[in-house]
């Protein structure tokens, strides 16, 4: 059975049990359709080819950004492999969904929420209930109460979070390192952040940019985001997507003086998204 959320971020859940974190994070559907899905240990061996040259740059590798980070799991990850390989890095983890609500509505009746009030658990005296609704619904017309509950609930729950009646969370991973080196934001990629320009030696964006999921239009966006963010020439950005076999194809680029990208190393024949990145051109700078 599902834990509760009430359970989950209380101090009676194991906090080292990965299994029961990535269970309990998957079965959390988001406002745009997407779950929190991630799984450990899925880069390994993108890190032991990328390796080499990680090694050599690790002095200039200061701050990162990781995007579309789901709960961070492999970006603690991430975090142990550069200080493996000599890089005292900070990281920066992005996600669209982050913060999160407990709104109890009534005794024994607790929603999990997100900021704007959507369902993502129900709770009924410990027992959970999806408040999102699959194909069988349809046919079996369970999506009636489910839907009309949301619609119902979503004012509500957005109201009490107004009110400060409800215990914000952050859905994210319990086996973050104690150094506080990771730092986790709220951010669309496809927006532009000015507190990111020009200050990242590393960008990291895997299992987010696929092309089945974003047009190649949104990729070339996302693509002029990242390397604005970029600090200059010679920082990095690595791009990989998981296939369902858990098999990667990745690419690490490296940002030239003239701002386009070059290819360092490639896992699995490349990045499917790597033509993209190589005929990138950054836009030109008008004069004030
Ligand atoms: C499949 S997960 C990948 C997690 C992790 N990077 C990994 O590879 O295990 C994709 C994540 O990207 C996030 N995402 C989707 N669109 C995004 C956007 N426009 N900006 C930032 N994050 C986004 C989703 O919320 C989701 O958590």
């Amino acid at each position: 059975m599902t834990v509760s959320a009430s359970k989950f971020y209380s101090s009676g859940t194991d906090a080292t049990d990965v299994a029961l974190e990535s269970a309990f994070f998957a079965k959390l559907k988001m406002r745009n359709g997407t779950f929190k899905l991630t799984q450990p240990s899925r880069f390994r061996e993108l890190e032991v080819a990328f390796r080499p040259y990680i090694e050599k740059r690790a002095n200039a590798l200061c701050e990162l950004l990781d995007v579309g980070v789901s709960t961070g799991l492999t970006t603690v990850e991430l975090a142990r492999f550069l200080k493996d390989c000599g890089a005292a890095a900070s990281i920066v983890a992005t996600d669209l969904f982050i913060e999160a609500h407990i709104v109890e509505l009534a005794p024994g009746f607790r929603v999990f929420c997100d900021p704007e009030g959507w369902p993502l658990q129900y709770d009924v005296r410990g027992i959970t209930v999806r408040p999102w609704v699959r194909r069988l619904d349809y046919v079996t017309l369970a999506f009636i109460p489910l839907m009309i509950g949301r619609s119902v609930l979503q004012p509500r729950l957005h109201l009490r979070i107004r009110a400060g009646m409800s215990k914000p969370v952050q859905m994210i991973t319990r086996s973050l390192p104690a150094d506080g080196e990771i730092v986790f934001v709220e951010n669309d990629i496809m927006l532009r952040s000015e507190r990111f320009i020009r200050r990242f030696d590393m960008v990291r964006a895997a299992n987010i940019l696929n092309t089945g999921y974003f047009s190649p239009d949104q990729i070339h966006i996302a693509i002029e985001n990242i390397h604005s963010y970029l600090r200059g020439p010679g920082a990095l950005l690595m791009i990989a997507r998981t296939n369902r076999a858990r098999e990667n194809a990745g690419t690490l680029f490296e940002l030239n003086r003239d701002g386009s990208f070059a290819v360092l190393e490639r896992v699995g024949g490349g990045s499917e998204i790597e033509r993209l990145v190589l005929d990138f051109r950054a836009p030109a700078i008008a004069d004030g």
